[in-house]
């Protein structure tokens, strides 16, 4: 229960000293990780995309790399990762391609369809409502978008569960794909 408490603080949903230093830890190794599912939403160049639960922006900084002329949107509900992947990306924000806002994965705050991908990396796991934060990045993606949802392999969540829950918010569409122990679902609106 303490060890929980503890890796949530770190890692989940990263608060205080211990998030911060969570923050420092996830963004030495997430980068290849953040390629190689960016990689298969095939952006344009221009393309809008959302991140959900950013932690300290590397999958932001890559998704940027990856739409020079388009735009980056990010929500994540912990302070301390906002500010850290705000400094992360201080100029491609500065610039107006990319902005990093506190807020909750079943709460988007955004219009109907106007992304053109949805990705989200190791943060599905902690959200206190899967289903519903899942259908909110549904609802934001345009119709023939793609949302990816992806872990690695100690972010405790089930492979076998996630057809089941993307079902359940709507989508009909789903493949996945594996890299060694890490796994992506691709869900098609
Ligand atoms: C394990 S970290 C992963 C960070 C980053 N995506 C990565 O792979 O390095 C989980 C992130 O999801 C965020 N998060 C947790 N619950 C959330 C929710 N309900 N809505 C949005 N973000 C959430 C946390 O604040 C944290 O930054």
């Amino acid at each position: 229960m303490f060890l929980d408490t503890l890796l949530h603080r770190t890692f989940g949903r990263p608060n205080g000293l211990l998030g911060r230093l969570g923050g420092k830890l996830m963004s030495r190794s997430k980068g290849e990780f953040a390629a190689w599912v960016i990689a298969d939403l095939d952006l344009e160049p221009d393309d809008r995309v959302l991140e959900v639960g950013f932690g300290p922006g590397v999958g932001a900084e890559r998704l940027a790399e990856a739409v020079p002329d388009g735009f980056v949107a990010g929500i994540d509900a912990s302070p301390e990762m906002v500010e850290q992947a705000r400094k992360r990306n201080a100029a491609a924000i500065g610039d107006g391609r990319v902005e990093l806002r506190y807020g909750f994965a079943d709460d988007v705050p955004s219009e109907d369809c106007v992304f053109d991908a949805a990705m989200t990396m190791n943060s599905m796991q902690v959200w206190p409502d899967a289903v519903a934060g899942l259908r909110e990045l549904r609802r934001v993606v345009k119709p023939d978008g793609t949302v990816a949802v992806a872990f690695t392999h100690h972010s405790g969540q089930s492979k076998d569960e996630l057809p089941k829950l993307l079902a359940d918010a709507g989508f009909d569409e789903v493949r996945t794909g594996d890299r060694g122990d890490d796994f992506c679902a691709f869900a098609k609106v």
